[in-house]
């Protein structure tokens, strides 16, 4: 047998393994009863607007759900502020002395923020914002490290109404440029800087570089974190500590409307542009509240750890918004999982006693590959139940988290969802469900999704697209200044059948169901690749490369990766006369991280005489993907041969 057959045959194999819920899960769990499915799909509005009754309102919604394809509006009538109903809530209760932030910083040092700090602090830097002018509506981009001030400066904008667009510290001047210059965003709240693998990054200095030209900016607030020398620009910039000095104590959280704006979060697409999803407050705290609870079987004692960053949704849902409305205690690390060693996590497992841990399969491929070594130096007894997200899992990925991680004894919940999804919609229950290893089992109660072929039909069992079938609460409410984006790209992939109703969401993933209707998520079926659990688009990625002056051509295309799931492999076209080799290699590279970021960084750039394209003019991804993968020409180099592309096309098969 081949190795490439018996790895397939392995993997299937852990495929079929079961993993019901541990028993002394299932005892103490949140949801025990598995008639809350049948219950929710009779009445998914009942079901969520019984959430709804757990929050904090300043007025309650008249109706729950107006449904008018593809517009919804949950909630409709419901006035309610979501920093109340993640801090003053709690800091006012019997939770005020509850630990809500605990915080490492990469260099070590450590904040626990009590419910009743959080409270004090949000209050002040609300006021502070609005001292500077900003309002309810207005924009705030935050480009912030991983630090509780993220998550105080989101609350504040919460607090008095401002929309919040957090851009991920990864990014670049110009990537934060263009999500400020979008969302015309009128202040900016940044840090000096921020640690990395030992390092500073620079944020201060790249936010100078953004705001070049960026004619919506009044002020600046820049949080002290690392120290290193800034420019401070008199009259826009002004230091977080000074600000919160003058800053009233007490600031009235404004009563938002259920469907005001909360955030916007830029996430790519299929174009070169970046788009910012729009989310709204009612349904989206509704939900994220709901599935924190019901997905991380949230108890009061747990230490709950996200590792995800701000910048991402899964920060936003799951480090702040979902867990905080719980009363929760959310753990938060700064830095690198590899500094100073390869068993940060672990340590701050252990020291800190984290009782549920939600990551990235990208990082447990990175850790196994570390070895379990790093993990068997630490007691990890306090785990009691792990999550991932991001990607799908591969389920020996799956298993080496569940026994080296879990112990054997944690359940995993391996979570579906999407930028636009808002919150969590296809996952375990983790004291209910059976888990495959590399399944996210089914949707969660009160959402409805199905897996349909091109022409719209159902797939029982089976491959095809994952489609969403029923508006659910934290759903995207549209593209930040695009409504047409909105429609075309969510909403119109089946709506030109007959028959077809046309209110399908279409996720841009592909899906098999099993014989038992499990759903087995496969990757991203248009032109998004999925780098490290982040969404890139192949366009903005050729688009950074025809920004060189030496390139004339490029086409990108994403290859398997052992620990990113997918790398980036470009083909690029030169300019005459400019020199190819291993120097233009690493100046296209870097030229790109530096246009998007880090995370876009190619993993290949492969020089070619030519791009394979169909008659109508079209690159021939495929082909392209083949040749990335070696699974065509073995030795790319050859590609400088117009004659051999020509050649390659003219025998391609696409399997
Ligand atoms: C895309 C959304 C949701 C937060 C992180 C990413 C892929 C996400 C899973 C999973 C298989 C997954 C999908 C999706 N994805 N979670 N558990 N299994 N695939 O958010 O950047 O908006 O990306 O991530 O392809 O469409 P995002």
């Amino acid at each position: 047998m081949t190795e490439a057959k018996s790895d397939i045959i392995s993997a299937l194999l852990l495929e079929e393994r079961q993993f019901p819920a541990p028993a002394g899960f299932q005892k103490q769990a949140v949801v025990r009863d598995p008639a809350v499915y049948q219950k929710a799909a009779e009445d998914p509005e009942a079901f969520w607007a019984s959430f709804a009754e757990e929050l904090s309102w300043f007025q309650k919604w008249s109706q729950i759900l107006d449904w008018k394809p593809p517009h919804a509006k949950w909630f409709v009538g419901g006035k309610i502020n979501a920093s109340v109903n993640c801090v003053d809530r709690w800091a006012k209760g019997a939770l005020g002395q509850k630990a809500a932030i605990i915080w490492e910083g990469e260099p070590g040092d450590q904040k626990v923020l009590t419910y009743e700090d959080l409270y004090q602090k949000v209050n002040q830097f609300a006021s502070a914002l609005k001292k500077l002018g900003v309002r309810k509506g207005d924009r705030v981009a935050i480009y912030l490290p991983l630090i509780p001030e993220a998550a105080i400066a989101m609350l504040a904008c919460a607090r008095i109404g401002a929309i919040h667009s957090v851009v991920f510290g990864g990014f670049s001047a110009e990537a934060l440029r263009d999500r400020i210059n979008d969302a015309a965003a009128k202040l900016l709240i940044t840090a000096d800087g921020g640690w990395r693998r030992g390092a500073q990054v620079p944020l201060k200095q790249f936010a100078d570089e953004a705001l070049t030209n960026t004619p919506s900016i009044q002020h600046v607030i820049v949080v002290k974190r690392t120290n290193r020398d800034v420019r401070i620009q008199a009259g826009r910039d002004h230091w977080w500590h000074d600000v919160l000095e003058g800053a009233e104590p007490h600031c009235d959280p404004e009563p938002m409307d259920a469907e005001d704006m909360l955030f916007t979060l830029y996430t790519s697409g299929t174009t070169g542009k970046p788009k910012g999803i729009i989310h709204t407050t009612g349904g989206y705290l509704v939900q994220t509240y709901a599935t924190s609870k019901w997905v991380f079987d949230l108890k009061p004692s747990d230490i709950y750890w996200c590792t995800a960053d701000v910048g991402w949704i899964t920060g936003h849902s799951y480090l702040v918004y979902g867990p905080l409305a719980n009363g929760a205690t959310i753990f938060m690390y700064e830095g690198s999982p590899d500094w100073p060693q390869k068993d940060r996590f672990w340590s701050l497992i252990e020291r800190y006693g984290i009782t549920i841990f939600y990551t990235a399969p990208t990082a447990i491929r990175a850790f196994m590959k570390w070895g379990s070594q790093w993990v068997d130096k630490h007691n990890l007894s306090s785990l009691r139940l792990l999550g991932s997200v991001g990607e799908p899992i591969n389920p020996e990925a799956w298993i080496w988290y569940h026994e080296k991680i879990g112990g054997g004894r944690c359940p995993i919940v391996d979570t579906w969802w999407q930028t636009e999804t808002g919150a969590i919609l296809i996952t375990p229950l983790p004291g209910l469900t059976t888990c495959k290893p590399g399944s996210a089992t089914k949707p969660f109660p009160g959402v409805e999704a199905k897996v349909l072929n091109e022409k719209g039909e159902e797939v029982k069992e089976g491959g095809g697209l994952l489609a969403l079938t029923k508006p659910w609460p934290s759903m995207l409410r549209g593209i930040y200044g695009d409504p047409k984006r909105y429609e075309e790209t969510y909403w119109s992939k089946w709506s030109h059948l007959k028959n077809m109703p046309q209110n399908v969401y279409f996720a841009g993933d592909g899906c098999k169901r099993d014989k038992e209707g499990y759903f087995w998520l496969l990757g991203r079926v248009d032109d998004v690749m999925n780098i490290s659990g982040h969404r890139i688009s192949t366009m903005e990625v050729e688009s950074a490369l025809v920004d060189h002056q030496g390139v004339a051509e490029s086409a990108v295309v994403s290859k398997k990766h052992e620990i990113k799931g997918e790398a980036i492999a470009a083909f690029v076209i030169l300019r005459e006369g400019v020199q190819k080799g291993e120097k233009m290699v690493q100046e296209l590279k870097d030229h790109v991280a530096k246009k998007i970021g880090a995370i876009a960084r190619p993993e290949d750039i492969i020089f070619t005489a030519d791009l394979p394209k169909t008659r109508s003019g079209k690159i021939m991804r495929r082909l392209l993907k083949d040749i990335a993968a070696g699974k065509v020409l073995g030795d790319t180099t050859t590609l400088a041969d117009s004659a051999i592309v020509q050649k390659l096309k003219e025998e391609y098969k696409e399997e």
